[in-house]
């Protein structure tokens, strides 16, 4: 399965606020999935940028007082730091707001235009008067004109699942300034979707390309009837690209958002002397999109059409997570669990968070649960008790000294591990993060067993018995290093630290399955500390606290 060419994205995040733990489930799946692929030779570009058009944009700039350029590049900034901090490594990190981003855009504008797909038609959009912009749905809330239920959203009921425009809502809100809008009448332009309806089914249907359980979801919500023509245009006041044939109009800015993903990998091409056509336009590339359900719909129906219209590459698979919910409920300001990526590093350690998900992640949309009493037993059981301990039980007893010539006899172990490595790649390929980590789990209780009966403490204070210490100790680190290099996509930092360690750095998968031999072993140095209860009651403390400070919405 070596040297594939993999294009890898995350969902851009929005400029309008900052990361936060349900964003990192995303960023982390993906950053695994892509070291994964790295680690197993694939030759893999991981993308991502910032979302920086449309409305809650211009909002918080207006509410910080800062043009949308300076607010996305401050929060563009402070975006990069989240990533780096948690070790989730983008090949380019870009941003929508870019002259690359436009003229890509005007190019699948003109396919668009010339597959006779545009068409303008009259829309009536709510008006803030007091805050002078048009609102988007979600700004929006009034009495649903179906049923009659109050505070409902401008775009579909959430008691009788009706949908609507914004300006079919009786008595509507804004949510903005809490003044009634006004109904405003202006040309929008349309994309007709459902002239691609017979090539949407065929490909959301493949069983290819999605999860059986989103394409059945497709099926039943989308495409057992024709597709609505698609709003792709707000007329000014917007923060977006102006459309060259539309002056005084912008593209939505979910029409530019997914270009992004491509004008992102232009920059990266750029950069390295790289074909763009080679990985948007060729079957060689296999493009990989992860992205939580709530915006299945953009890239399952819109996206594809775009691409299939404009004639660049399909995705090979969208990879569908579910939210995260922290204790067994959503992420509350109140009660501190809506904790920003930044908050999190100043109280734990990034390596906690990325075990924590990976052991919870499926390749399943369901959602996943941050149980933070169980974050921190599993840190301490599995992390510190079982991976770490296996070296720092070992290490210090070959200190500055070599492991044994020969490999000794383990009574099969590492050969055991090493043929699992089929069965943990397969998960990791499959996102089954949670069996590959079980799976890794069960070598490193293994290796733990092994150690505890050749017990080296044990063999240390006998001088007779240095040589079958000095090969209960290769073993034992042998196993170690099989166990940090399975983890090494979600624990980076363990297995620079274990390549320090054993002076072997852990950079191919196939090192898994060839033993160490005769190589120093260098000074053993701390590698994790045990994670204590305190520390996550003091993130929550300091979560409940930023969210009190004043003009610091979090999206
Ligand atoms: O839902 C979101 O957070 C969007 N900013 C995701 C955009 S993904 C892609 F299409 F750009
Ligand atoms: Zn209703």
């Amino acid at each position: 399965m070596n040297n594939r060419q993999i294009l890898v994205t995350s969902a851009l995040p929005y400029a309008n606020g900052h990361i936060h733990i349900g964003h990192l489930v995303e960023y982390l799946q993906t950053d695994i999935w892509v070291r994964f692929q790295k680690l197993r030779g694939n030759r893999t570009v991981y993308i991502c940028a910032d979302d920086t058009h449309g409305t809650a944009i211009m909002i918080r700039a207006k509410e910080e007082g800062i043009g949308e350029e300076e607010l996305i590049a401050s929060m563009q900034e402070a975006h990069i730091a989240d990533f780096a901090g948690f070790d989730i490594e983008f090949d380019n990190y870009g941003s929508t707001h870019s002259p690359e981003n436009r003229a890509l855009c005007a190019e699948f504008w003109a396919a668009m235009h010339e597959a006779d797909l545009v068409s303008e038609e009259e829309v009536e959009q709510l008006f803030d008067i007091a805050d002078g912009m048009f609102l988007a749905d979600r700004q929006v809330r009034g009495t649903c004109p179906k049923c009659g239920a109050k505070d409902q959203p401008g775009d579909n009921c959430s008691r009788c699942g009706a949908h609507y425009n914004a300006s079919d809502l009786v008595d509507p809100v804004s949510a903005l300034t809490g003044t009634a809008p006004e109904v405003r009448k202006a040309d929008h332009l349309f994309i007709n979707v459902e002239k691609l309806h017979g090539f949407l089914d065929d490909w959301t249907q493949s069983g290819k390309h999605l999860q059986s359980e989103v394409a059945n979801y497709l099926k039943g919500h989308f495409l057992h009837e024709p597709l609505r023509d698609w709003d792709v245009s707000r007329p000014a006041p917007y923060f977006g690209f102006e459309i060259p044939d539309s002056p005084g109009n912008y593209w939505y800015v979910w029409f530019d958002a997914p270009i992004g993903y491509m004008a992102s990998t232009s920059q990266w091409c750029d950069r390295h002397g790289e074909d763009f056509d080679d990985w948007w336009r060729s079957d060689r590339t296999e493009i990989h999109h992860f992205i939580g359900k709530d915006i299945t719909y953009f890239h399952t129906l819109f996206w594809p059409a775009m691409l299939k219209t404009a004639r660049f590459s399909l995705p090979a698979k969208i990879h569908i997570h579910g939210f995260l919910t922290v204790s067994g409920e959503k992420m509350s300001k109140s009660k501190g669990t809506f904790v920003r990526a930044s908050t999190y590093l100043e109280h734990l350690n990034p390596a906690y968070l990325r075990y924590y998900y990976a052991s919870k992640l499926t390749p399943r949309v369901d959602d996943l649960d941050l149980n933070l009493d169980e974050f921190v037993t599993k840190i301490n059981a599995d992390l510190v008790g079982k991976v770490v301990n296996l070296a720092s039980r070992t290490a210090r007893f070959l200190e500055g000294d070599t492991l044994s010539e020969t490999y000794p006899d383990d009574g099969g172990l590492f050969k055991q591990a090493a043929r699992d490595g089929r069965a943990i790649a397969g998960a990791y390929e499959a996102c089954d993060f949670n069996r590959a980590m079980r799976q890794i789990l069960a070598a490193a209780d293994r290796a733990n067993q092994f150690v505890e009966h050749h017990a080296p403490w044990v063999l240390k204070k006998d001088p007779d018995k240095a040589d079958a210490l000095r090969d209960v100790c290769t073993v034992g680190l042998n196993l170690f290093r099989q166990v940090a290099l399975y983890l090494s996509p979600v624990l980076p930092r363990l297995a620079k630290q274990t390549s320090e360690l054993l002076n072997r750095p852990i950079a191919c998968w196939d090192e898994s399955a060839k033993p160490l031999a005769g190589t120093p072993v260098s000074k053993f140095s701390h590698m994790m500390k045990r994670v204590k209860r305190e520390q996550v009651d003091a993130m929550l403390a300091a979560s409940t606290e930023e969210d009190a400070k004043p003009g610091q919405r979090v999206h």
